[in-house]
């Protein structure tokens, strides 16, 4: 598995200090600003009631992974997040599946291969621009792991016109450089592949879904 040019512990280590204390205030600030999260779910087009594999990467406080676990009652859910708060608070929440969703307390692509070709749904909600530089290994990294047939969802963040709001941004960790869709489009087959405006044009943000060919 891949991930050798830079650090991942570096900047899960990032993660880590910045959500000692947003985690606090993750869920009650994030539907503010963190558009088509729910959309990006409803729009994985598999069967509901299938006994599927979803893999998400970058769970946080467990929002997205409880939405997948009662979208897809079946499935059997494996998530994947660094920072020691979130992780708490995202077990707390979705303890009440038992073994049916896992969440595992490491950076996802740092491991040895186990999961290639395993998994029938991939999510990346927000974190990917979060993800830098590694954001290009893990996109390569799901593309192994997912089964042929099976779809990659990815909502966040894309660009700004306005200097100002991508520097501060940055200073939180996120990237807003339309970086991710290109990649996506050569490596996956569309199937949804949208960008949105947010507060009248502040920025935008992405929605993709892609099918492994
Ligand atoms: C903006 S939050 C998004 C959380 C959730 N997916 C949502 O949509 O609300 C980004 C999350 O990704 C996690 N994260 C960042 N880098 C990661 C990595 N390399 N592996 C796993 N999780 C990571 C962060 O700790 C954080 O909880």
């Amino acid at each position: 598995m891949k991930i050798s040019h830079d650090n991942p512990n570096a900047q899960a280590g990032a993660m880590d200090q910045y959500y000692k204390f947003q985690s606090k205030i993750y869920d009650m600030t994030r539907w503010t600003f963190l558009f088509g999260r729910d959309e990006i779910i409803k729009a994985i087009p598999l069967e509901r009631n299938a006994k599927i594999k979803i893999l998400e990467i970058g769970c946080g406080t467990g929002y997205n992974t409880k939405l997948l676990a009662q979208t897809f009652p079946n499935a059997e859910i494996r998530a994947y997040e660094v920072s020691d708060d979130m992780v708490k608070l995202s077990r707390k929440k979705l303890s009440q599946y038992g073994s049916r969703v896992e969440v595992v307390h490491q950076p996802y692509g740092t491991t040895p291969d186990l999961h290639l070709d395993s998994y029938d749904a991939i999510l990346f909600s927000y974190s990917l621009t979060m993800i830098n530089p590694q954001w290009e290994d893990l996109i390569r990294q799901a593309q192994k792991d997912l089964k042929v047939g099976g779809y990659i969802a990815v909502a966040d963040f894309h660009d700004s016109k306005h200097k100002w709001f991508k520097k501060h941004m940055g200073n939180n960790h996120v990237r807003m450089d339309s970086h991710l869709v290109p990649l996506l489009k050569e490596l996956f087959s569309p199937v949804v592949d949208k960008v949105h405006s947010a507060y009248m044009g502040t920025w935008e943000y992405m929605m993709f879904v892609g099918k492994k060919m």
